[in-house]
């Protein structure tokens, strides 16, 4: 059993969380005299001039229920990136700690050390994008507080085996945050269901990919109480707003057309995989359990202005390391797949 307190910042550790006015009466009848908003309605119409519920507890509760997992293990953010940045917050002290990354990653969490000023401690992943166990190991220094691993990978689009994130998990003493944003497009159970095991597992999720709801900017961290409580303390008090979160009570009730929709993305992905393959410009593709496809391309910074000139939008990733002339396909729907290949397969004209 991990000591959480024992791996806070003393100023976390000390702090008094502001209290809000929904924080000091959480009823929902009566005359709102509180927290001044505007007694009067909101501007344009819509019932928006009350602040939101700051613990997001009938998100909550759906999600507690799908996920199977206490109300007390979930945190709601403004999108997951807020989460990685609450944790990078709460648990590293600037100018002086580390969290360790192993790119190619997905770019927030150096961009969130950054911005706190928390060293970063980079272990790539192998030419398969799999993890390097024992070199993980060896480098974690008694500054390093945070572990972050993507699974499925981005811009690999990989799973991460199973067995290297057990061993880091067993051999770690700070956290270890899996970020599963791109879960539900893979065939692997979520790490969700081995918090009861590890108290040093935080485990991200996102509302932005398979539910199809970026725009809203909803995501959570899952986690042993502990942990939560933390992040709940140093939250923006208001951090996702209400029109965000009924939209998000409202989903939870469609878990079974997210699903068909995840399903939908799969066989388009399968489809795309094929059709790539059989491109001449296409040199290799990167097995994928995501929502999107690393392909390395005959001569990537051509190929992806080819793209531009007719309109087809993809990710450039041939300048990280590991995705040497690599493009990231997303998932399109099927018109835009055909249209792809059909420009793809024109290149060199
Ligand atoms: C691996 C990964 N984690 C997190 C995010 C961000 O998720 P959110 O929209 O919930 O902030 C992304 C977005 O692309 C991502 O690729």
């Amino acid at each position: 059993m991990i000591n959480i307190q024992s791996l806070l910042r003393e100023n976390i550790k000390k702090l008094k969380p502001y209290s809000s006015a929904r924080d000091e009466y959480t009823g929902n009848v009566g005359i709102f005299l509180d927290a001044n908003e505007n007694s009067f309605g909101s501007i344009p119409a819509g019932d928006l001039n009350r602040y939101p519920d700051p613990h997001q507890h009938e998100i909550k509760r759906k999600l507690s229920i799908i996920k199977n997992i206490n109300t007390e293990n979930i945190f709601i953010g403004n999108g997951s990136d807020e989460a990685i940045d609450l944790l990078m917050r709460a648990f590293c002290e600037p100018g002086k700690e580390s969290i360790l990354i192993m790119p190619p990653t997905y770019g927030m969490y150096k961009v969130a050390a950054d911005i706190n000023d928390v060293n970063i401690i980079e272990v790539p992943l192998t030419s398969a994008f799999q993890i390097i166990t024992d070199e993980v190991i060896n480098n974690i220094i008694s500054s390093t507080k945070l572990i972050f691993i993507c699974s499925p990978n981005n811009p690999s689009g990989n799973l991460l085996d199973r067995n290297s994130i057990r061993t880091i998990l067993n051999s770690f003493n700070g956290l270890v945050i899996i970020d599963e944003a791109y879960i539900d497009f893979a065939n692997e159970e979520s790490w969700i269901s081995e918090l009861e095991s590890f108290s040093n597992l935080v485990v991200l999720q996102t509302f932005s990919k398979a539910w199809g709801l970026a725009n809203i900017r909803v995501g959570m961290a899952y986690g042993n109480e502990e942990i939560i409580s933390v992040m709940n303390k140093i939250k923006y008090p208001y951090n996702v707003n209400g029109v965000s979160q009924q939209i998000i009570i409202d989903a939870l009730d469609s878990e079974s057309t997210k699903n068909e929709v995840v399903n939908k993305i799969v066989y388009q992905r399968d489809k795309l995989i094929e059709a790539l393959s059989n491109l001449d410009v296409i040199q290799k593709i990167i097995p994928t359990d995501s929502n999107f496809i690393l392909a390395k391309v005959k001569h990537a910074n051509n190929v992806y202005d080819y793209l531009l000139e007719n309109k087809i939008i993809v990710r450039n990733r041939s300048n990280i390391i590991s995705c040497e002339e690599c493009l990231r396909f997303t998932v399109g729907t099927e018109d835009e797949n055909e249209k792809l290949i059909e420009i793809l397969s024109k290149y060199g004209e």
